[in-house]
């Protein structure tokens, strides 16, 4: 399964069919208006050689033109020359009339057509993107995410439609243009196109070439972005420890190897304009000379070698974008490989096929023999076997890296286990329905992520649609209410990205309040503590005894008082289970892990 983003394979950059056909729902969003974009395309395109043609005509009845020349319609005689006259000036107001409703029209429909298509897409890869496992997390990072989920999704689809839209453009001027060439000399018109197709040749070559390059760019660009958000994130640290100058040079690197990156495209890419130009100067040359034997013989006129000429000029123009197209259209489908590779991503821990509905735990929670790793062959938890009654508080204890936070990971199926089972009552967790078994659990960690918003509404996010009532019980319960008195705004203050603007301990209450308000049976406490000073901690182990109340508790904590209160203790040891019974069974044991730890840790003194 492909989990570490970076090593995209983009295996199927070059399967167009392939890639259109996943790319069809979206594009059928917006089927009819690109449709009607790639219509207005057409004359838009056409109008280029609009104006090479009617050179001849000008030249050749305004410019050289005699004056007693006439034509006749529906019986008056116009004279030719008297009419272009009076005829160009409307006619070019006219002209830059239609371009310029055409081409407000067409960019009008592409923005519409392109951000519609790379909004739908956002919004389903935004729901892939929650819907992975911890694990995906684990392994990639931040950048590279925003990156692979937000700006691929724009260059496929916004990429797509203005390349396409590009191309139907060149396509028809070229064509156009190619019409007043044949139309003034089919002689000429061979060489001139002869000489093009040559000029435009070695665009097929470096398809690949842009693929890997767009590739590392993709990579860097999301170290890039993963940079700023640790800066961000962790300034704290980065001032701590001065760490200011190593950020820079990190940075300064990355942007370095993205020049180097897009100076290889450059320097590969950047010759084919330069050669295009210079076989087209060697094809207009011998037009040039080819035209004047042509006019000197009489077998053109002066006004049809102006318009070949102009038309052969204009036809730089899409010869090149119809080659810059190619290679637009190859990096859109790089982008579109890469985001059809995140839909074909699929969490590994999901619903059994019937799974079963969670019912109030009666009995209890059981680990039986369970192995469990991170990394291959790495096993970090070891046969590990443990029964924990309902409403029973155990507390898990060991060395640090020993496993304890591993083990409450896996009660909720954040990781699912390589090998034994977690059954509640009896119920294998992988059968239980998900949401529901995370439903039935709480959590509070040491460091508890708040949202950006209110208090109020990162409370209700344990319970969306409590009450007033089961609002107001859960903030008594966790001991906020004294603090939020003191807020101008109380249960309605904002906090900061991250919940920067409360202090330790009112954060943890916030969280304690989150998880009081869910009511879930199974509470889950992870040094939940730790991070506070005593006079903090007195005041949150309050609202955490409120929070265990009649429910089956696992606490992992350094403090005595929290591990006193438990049930039973489990001592875990470098993934193993090697003790487990009261506070006053595991002290009596002489040479004892716990006894160990115990003197350790609180000097002895309990
Ligand atoms: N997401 C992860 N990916 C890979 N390895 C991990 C991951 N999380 C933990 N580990 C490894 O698993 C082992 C157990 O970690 P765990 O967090 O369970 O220890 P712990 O007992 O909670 O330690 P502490 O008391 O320091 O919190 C450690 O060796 C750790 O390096
Ligand atoms: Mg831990």
């Amino acid at each position: 399964m492909l989990l570490k983003l970076k090593d995209t394979t983009t295996k199927d950059a070059f399967r167009y069919g392939y890639l259109l056909k996943k790319m069809y729902p979206y594009i059928k969003l917006v089927l009819s208006r690109s449709i009607l974009l790639f219509l207005l395309a057409i004359p838009l395109g056409l109008l280029d050689g609009v104006v090479a043609f009617s050179l001849r005509p000008y030249m050749d009845f305004v410019v050289n033109g005699n004056e007693l020349q006439t034509f006749e319609i529906l019986g008056h005689t116009f004279k030719l020359q008297a009419f272009f006259l009076k005829l160009i000036p409307i006619g070019i107001v006219a002209f830059a009339l239609v371009q310029g409703l055409l081409k407000y029209i067409c960019n009008y429909l592409s923005d519409w057509t392109g951000n519609k298509m790379s909004n739908a897409l956002k919004v389903d890869l935004f729901k892939k993107l929650t819907s992975m496992d911890t694990k995906f997390f684990d392994v990639n990072s931040s950048g590279i995410v925003l990156s692979r989920f937000f700006t691929d999704p724009e260059t496929a689809s916004r990429d797509l439609i203005n390349t396409l839209k590009g191309f139907i453009l060149a396509i028809f001027e070229f064509v156009a243009l190619v019409f007043v060439l044949l139309f003034n000399s089919w002689k000429l018109a061979f060489i001139g196109i002869g000489v093009m197709g040559i000029a435009i040749t070695p665009v097929i070559f470096i398809k690949k070439k842009i693929k890997n390059v767009s590739n590392a760019t993709m990579v860097v660009g999301g170290y890039m972005t993963t940079n700023f958000n640790e800066t961000f994130a962790g300034n704290k640290i980065i001032t701590a420890y001065n760490l200011q100058e190593s950020q820079n040079n990190k940075f300064e690197n990355q942007i370095h190897e993205q020049f180097d990156l897009k100076m290889s495209l450059t320097k590969r890419v950047g010759w084919m304009s330069p050669i295009m130009y210079f076989v087209c100067s060697i094809g207009i040359a011998i037009v040039m000379s080819y035209g004047n034997s042509l006019i000197l013989s009489g077998e053109m006129s002066a006004g049809s070698f102006a318009s070949f000429v102009t038309s052969l000029l204009l036809l730089y123009k899409p010869t090149k974008s119809l080659g810059l197209t190619l290679t637009n259209l190859q990096t859109t489908f790089v982008s579109i490989a890469r985001v059809f590779e995140l839909f074909d991503l699929m969490p590994e821990i999901k619903n059994a096929p019937n799974a079963k509905n969670m019912k109030p735990v009666t009995s209890g929670i059981e680990f039986s023999n369970v192995w469990f790793e991170y990394e291959e062959n790495q096993p970090v938890l070891k046969d590990f076997s443990l029964f924990v009654k309902a409403n029973e508080t155990i507390a898990l204890v060991g060395n640090s890296g020993g496993g304890k936070s591993t083990v409450v990971n896996l009660l909720p199926r954040f990781y699912d286990i390589n090998s034994g089972s977690i059954k509640i009552d009896g119920i294998d967790i992988r059968e239980l329905d998900i949401k529901e078994l995370r439903n039935n659990i709480s959590f509070v960690f040491q460091d508890n992520y708040l949202f950006t918003g209110t208090i109020k509404e990162n409370i209700l996010m344990g319970k969306p649609n409590a009450s007033e009532a089961e609002l107001a019980e859960a903030i008594k319960l966790s001991h906020l209410d004294e603090f939020l008195g003191t807020l101008p705004y109380g249960v309605d203050t904002v906090v900061g990205e991250r919940g920067a603007s409360l202090s330790g301990g009112q954060r943890q209450r916030v969280a304690i309040a989150r998880a009081l308000i869910k009511n879930a049976p199974i509470v889950i406490l992870d040094e939940a503590t730790s991070a506070l000073d005593n006079e903090s901690e007195a005041i949150v182990q309050k609202a955490l005894d409120n929070l265990m109340k009649n429910r089956t508790v696992f606490v992992i904590a350094h403090r005595l008082s929290t591990i006193h209160n438990a049930n039973r203790i489990a001592v875990l040891n470098e993934g193993e289970l090697v003790e487990l019974g009261t506070h006053n069974e595991l002290i009596e044991k002489q040479d004892g892990r716990y006894k160990y730890l115990y003197e350790m840790q609180f000097g002895g003194n309990s």
